[in-house]
């Protein structure tokens, strides 16, 4: 039987690599939901290709156009009220979460409140909600599978590994970003254009600037903390310029198991649809061709991102909220050329120093969204 697999931002980057894996292996997959916020050219494609059973247009004013023009026979809902019922309407074995932002936090508590497996490209919903959605995940017995590169590579390195306390250290891999090897007196001067330019993975424009700043590795290092339920300072992170280690576990005698690959995100999104077993692909990497892996520490005075992360972590409570808030609205200020590169952290310190006060220690659904709207209120 096909896995039917609905995929929630089906219409960005790992939405759209996801469709492309599922169409190598037609006979095993089968697409049965899809949601798209603005792209509707794209999504009418997809649904033209792929014939789901019903669809999701998040936006609006994109919805009223699309409604105007649909000549197809398929339920199209509206909102987050939409994907709920998308969700809950239809037979489905796993939800892909490739939204962006934390605009994902609801439906992913809503999917595991419904006991459906879950495959987590989506970093800020977890870094807004970890606990939450673990305690969620573990109460109705779904499963959070990661699809992020580095969790699916921790994931796969933690294969047959039977009791936590073996586990020393985690590893995540960075690839430094474009501004690795620039001095810090000229990151002031970057431009959205040269921080868009990733040099190893092709990827939607905000986590591409997450990557540039660093703070998508300090996400990443929250993603660790709650997926693999570690301390924060036993999540460490690694320069790795080629990416080709797409991260580590350290185990107690210190060994140390990586997992390799080409930087593909097919990889882990097939790795999340197959588990526990495996597809063939022909995304090979070439050992006699690979050339040479370093690796080196981060600097995190140069990309402060990094160690707001570790220290909205340290804080705990309800601070992860306001570091990507803060984040959120720094970012998309940047690209629409609003702020320089290094008001990011700036702004983010801000979210942060705002959210002290409020500070709460294990906050609810409802105080998750509401601290996310009232840090985004008060920085713009
Ligand atoms: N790209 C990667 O290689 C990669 C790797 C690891 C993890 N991730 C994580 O995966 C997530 C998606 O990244 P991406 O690079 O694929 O982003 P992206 O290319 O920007 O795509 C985002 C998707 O989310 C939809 N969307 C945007 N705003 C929305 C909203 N308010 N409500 C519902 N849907 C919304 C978009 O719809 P429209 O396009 O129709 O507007 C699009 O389908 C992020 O959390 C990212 O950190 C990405």
């Amino acid at each position: 039987m096909r896995k039917r697999i609905a995929i929630l931002g089906s219409t960005g980057s790992i939405g759209t690599q996801a469709l492309d894996i599922i169409k190598t292996h037609k006979d095993k997959f089968e697409v049965v939901a899809l949601s798209a916020h603005k792209n509707i050219a794209l999504l009418k494609e997809q649904m033209g290709d792929f014939k789901p059973e019903q669809v999701t247009i998040t936006d609006t004013k994109c919805y009223n156009t699309f409604l105007k023009d649909n000549k197809y026979n398929i339920t199209l809902n509206h909102g987050l009220d939409g994907l709920k019922e998308m969700i809950s309407s239809i037979d489905i074995d796993i939800v892909l979460i490739a939204i962006v932002g934390v605009a994902a936090l609801e439906i992913a508590h809503y999917i595991l409140d419904q006991g459906i497996d879950i495959a987590l490209a989506n970093k800020e919903c977890i870094v807004a909600g970890g606990e939450l959605l673990i305690s969620k995940a573990k109460d109705k017995g779904a499963r959070i599978i990661p699809v992020d590169s580095e969790h699916s590579a921790i994931f796969q390195c933690l294969q047959g590994c039977e009791d936590d306390s073996d586990i020393k250290n985690i590893y995540l891999t960075a690839s430094g970003g474009p501004f690795k090897d620039m001095d810090i007196d000229n990151l002031h001067n970057v431009t959205p254009a040269q921080a868009l330019r990733h040099p190893n993975w092709d990827m939607g424009n905000k986590i591409t600037i997450d990557s540039a700043t660093l703070m998508n590795k300090g996400l990443e290092v929250i993603e660790a903390k709650w997926l693999f339920n570690l301390d924060i300072d036993r999540v460490k992170v690694v320069v790795h310029p080629q990416s080709i280690v797409h991260s580590m576990v350290e185990f107690i005698d210190n060994s140390i198991i990586a997992n390799m690959g080409v930087p593909d995100m097919r990889l882990p999104i097939l790795y999340a649809f197959t588990y526990p077993r495996r597809l063939d692909t022909d995304i090979e990497l070439n050992l006699y061709e690979m050339g040479n892996l370093t690796f080196e520490r981060p600097d995190m005075v140069k990309f402060p991102c990094l160690s707001l992360a570790y220290e909205a972590m340290r804080i705990g409570g309800s601070m992860p909220i306001a570091l990507n808030a803060g984040n959120e609205i720094a970012v998309y200020k940047f690209l629409e050329g609003d702020i320089g590169f290094t008001t990011i952290p700036k702004m983010v310190e801000k979210a942060m120093n705002i959210h002290l006060r409020d500070l709460i220690h294990d906050p609810t659904l409802e105080q998750v969204l509401y601290i996310d709207k009232s840090i985004r209120e008060q920085l713009v």
